[in-house]
């Protein structure tokens, strides 16, 4: 009898255990595996300092286009001289860029309307009626704030998340 009993013990002790070892294991493998992802795909940095002014470059962010434009002072004061009230989606370039880098467009480069990639970020191609990139899909035209000026887009380019790390490293994410 005393032998029996003790089976009982060790059965039941091995239960709790495998239970007890489940019950931990699952939520470490629902809170690794989406995290994982997202620290891969969380941020994205780039050196900057080889644009030229009136220079766009295309990087990649979260798999998605990102146009990075040095506008000229020319592109600036065109931005700067619009009603920010008249436009559809109104935002200034100050609002669009960072303090001290106000030269520096930072967009992701899909269109708002159907999420084509607009041109103009590359060299030779065309940027449309207001000088700052063209979507030939429906035809959205946005100015070089990357503000929607024309054509069948509801809001302006989108600003991701970013802040410069030094005078030439931008981290967007
Ligand atoms: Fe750009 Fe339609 S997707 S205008």
């Amino acid at each position: 009898e005393g032998y029996r009993r003790r089976d009982f013990i060790d059965i039941a002790a091995v239960s709790a255990a495998g239970i007890g070892g489940a019950a931990v294991l699952l939520p470490l493998i629902s809170q690794m595996s989406p995290s994982k992802d997202v620290l891969a795909e969380s941020s994205t940095e780039i050196d900057v300092s080889a644009i030229e002014i009136g220079q766009a470059i295309k990087a990649v962010f979260r798999k998605q286009p990102l146009f990075v434009r040095r506008l000229t002072a020319a592109e600036v004061a065109e931005a700067n001289g619009v009603a920010v009230d008249s436009l559809r989606d109104p935002e200034s370039l100050a609002d669009r860029t960072k303090e001290g880098h106000g030269d520096m467009l930072i967009t992701m480069g899909v269109c708002t309307h159907l999420g084509c990639v607009p041109l103009g970020a590359a060299e030779g191609e065309v940027r449309g009626e207001f000088g700052g990139y063209f979507c030939p899909c429906h035809g959205s035209h946005y100015d070089t704030a990357g503000r929607i000026r024309k054509g069948p887009a509801p809001t302006n380019l989108e600003v991701p998340e970013y802040e410069f790390t030094s005078d030439t490293v931008v981290r967007v994410g």
